[in-house]
């Protein structure tokens, strides 16, 4: 049975809320295919779900406020018991690029302290590697904006500054975000050192390790992949 991508971010979305019990903290990823889950999870709460919530970015905030999840601040649960997000590639090791939504600084952040990070996505969002299906969104302070295009423009095939219309795209967190092109990343965990390690840049969208499982719509049914081991 083929699904229209809604049907399948629908699917994803909500089969991940199962994941959610009683009394956990519960990170609320950011994109089109979270969005389900939020509405899900605020159902939930509405029939007797006991949960709080950190959620990635203030688009995700929102929605929760909307559907009336308890929020809390990361500041007072700085360990969270599952993350739910999306992801715009995902690797054979459960490595990703994520941050077309412009969320990645937040969605790393809250990954990194999450016991479980659910993943959820569609199957054209697997690949064999990073950096073959989707640019690599790298978030920057607006006053490194010359410095990063310079050092990051000879390490890829092409670099764009991501634009609203005729203006700078800003993050919820007041920055830019340059997108770096490849034809497939060689080595994600050395790029990954690489870009943190310049000057301006304040996160890249290479998520190495973090998820631990991702739930995947293929031809109507369900995949879900563990992290190998
Ligand atoms: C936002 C993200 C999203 O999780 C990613 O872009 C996937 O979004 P969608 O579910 O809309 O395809 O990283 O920063």
């Amino acid at each position: 049975m083929t699904l229209t991508p809604e049907q399948a971010k629908k699917l994803v979305g909500e089969k991940a809320a199962e994941f959610v019990k009683d009394g956990m903290i519960v990170g609320l990823g950011t994109g089109s295919t979270a969005y389900y889950t939020i509405n899900k999870l605020g159902e939930m709460v509405a029939d007797g779900l006991d949960i709080k919530a950190i959620p990635t970015s203030k688009a995700s905030e929102k929605q929760a406020i909307e559907v009336g999840i308890p929020l809390v601040g990361l500041e007072f649960h700085p360990v969270i018991d599952i993350t739910i997000d999306g992801a715009d590639e995902i690797d054979p090791d459960l490595n990703l690029i994520k941050g077309l939504g412009g969320a990645l600084l937040r969605e790393k952040i809250v990954a990194a302290v999450s016991k479980q990070e659910i993943i959820i996505a569609d199957e054209r969002k697997l690949v064999p590697h990073l950096g073959t299906r989707s640019p690599l969104p790298v978030e920057i302070i607006p006053f490194g904006l010359e410095v990063c295009l310079t050092k990051l423009k000879p390490m890829c095939k092409d670099l764009k500054m991501r634009m609203v219309d005729t203006m700078p795209f800003v993050t919820d967190n007041g920055n830019y975000i340059l997108d770096m092109y490849f034809d497939k990343i060689d080595d994600p965990v050395k790029l990954e050192t690489s870009l943190n390690n310049i000057p301006g840049v304040v996160e890249n969208g290479l998520f190495i390790g973090l998820a631990t499982s991702a739930i995947v719509e293929s031809e109507g049914s369900i995949k879900i992949l563990q992290r190998p081991t």
